[in-house]
């Protein structure tokens, strides 16, 4: 059985593959690199080398368009990518008898909760709708799992780098509010996609979300930040309109699998932003 990340110069890609390496075979494709990656532009997936999949590898589909702004700024664009490309992708991988986890996101919930794997979707912008899109086509072929991811957070998700900049040069952090999440530590994703890559019918649902254990507005999280860094200031910015056209004030997206997936509970903010922030930084 091999692996197959795809994407991998993502943010979550690049972290997995470090968890997973060592556990099967892992391939990678890029769009941008070809060193040590399979070509693949998800504009011409028909163009991808399909004998590079065989039954039973597990396809970990990260690619895509995944900035809300520019699914809502650019549409045409985004969707040939995160729907026409990715669904045509997806198929074709399971024609090969490949197993494919699809990477979702909360939005598709719209706002509010809370939310559990079985809550009715009401996503809110076209990024939401094109994730959603992607998992309605697929959801009820055995061979095929969503996972609804919240906020990852590591010590390079945007949020966290931007603190971890303005903490180090004195600059005045802007802090968009409100805005909540259940933000998951990256570990905690990286073990639920490793447990699931080896035990694929561990989860009894085709839906897992992959949340942490609390809500936290990005006020709180900074707080948190700030905790372990005092040098952070920040002040509060309301975003305009067009900024909650493209994603939800609050979701409040909890799991009933995780914790048994994972056999522990998923990291708090603390512990996640204590690990990812290393003596070193706080030093610099
Ligand atoms: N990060 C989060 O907090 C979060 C939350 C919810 C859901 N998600 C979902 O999780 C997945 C991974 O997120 P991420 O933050 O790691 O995203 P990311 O950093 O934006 O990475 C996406 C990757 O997709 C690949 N890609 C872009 N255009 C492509 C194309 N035309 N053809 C083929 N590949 C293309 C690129 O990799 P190459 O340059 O190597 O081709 C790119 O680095 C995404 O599907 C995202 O929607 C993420």
């Amino acid at each position: 059985m091999a692996i197959l990340i795809i994407g991998k110069n993502g943010f979550v890609a690049s972290r997995l593959a470090s968890r997973l390496e060592g556990m099967d075979t892992l391939l990678f494709t890029s769009s941008r690199s070809r060193e040590n990656a399979l070509p693949l532009d998800l504009r011409h997936p028909d163009d991808f080398d399909f004998r590079r999949i065989e039954q039973n590898d597990r396809v970990l589909m990260l690619a895509a368009v995944s900035s809300p702004d520019i699914c809502q700024n650019e549409p045409d664009y985004a969707r040939a990518i995160n729907v026409d490309g990715t669904s045509r992708f997806v198929d074709r991988c399971l024609e090969r008898g490949a197993h494919v986890i699809f990477f979702s996101s909360d939005t598709v919930y719209g706002g509010g909760g809370p939310f559990g794997e079985r809550s009715p979707c009401h996503p809110v912008g076209p990024y939401a709708g094109m994730k959603h899109e992607v998992e309605n086509r697929f959801l009820g072929n055995a061979a095929f799992k969503t996972l609804r991811l919240s906020y990852v957070v590591s010590r390079d998700d945007k949020f966290t780098a931007y603190l971890r900049r303005c903490a180090a040069s004195g600059e005045e952090a802007e802090i968009f509010h409100p805005l909540r999440r259940r933000a998951v530590h990256i570990d905690d994703l990286a073990d639920a996609v490793a447990a699931l890559c080896q035990y694929w019918n561990a989860l009894p649902s085709a839906i897992l979300n992959v949340a942490g254990p609390e809500l936290l507005s990005r006020v709180e999280m900074a707080e948190v930040f700030r905790h372990l860094d005092p040098r952070l200031r920040f002040r509060t910015v309301e975003p305009g309109p067009e900024f909650f056209a493209a994603r939800p004030q609050t979701i409040d997206m909890g799991s009933c699998y995780l914790s048994t997936l994972l056999g522990r509970e998923p990291h708090g903010l603390r512990e996640a932003l204590a690990k990812e922030l290393t003596l070193q930084d706080s030093l610099q």
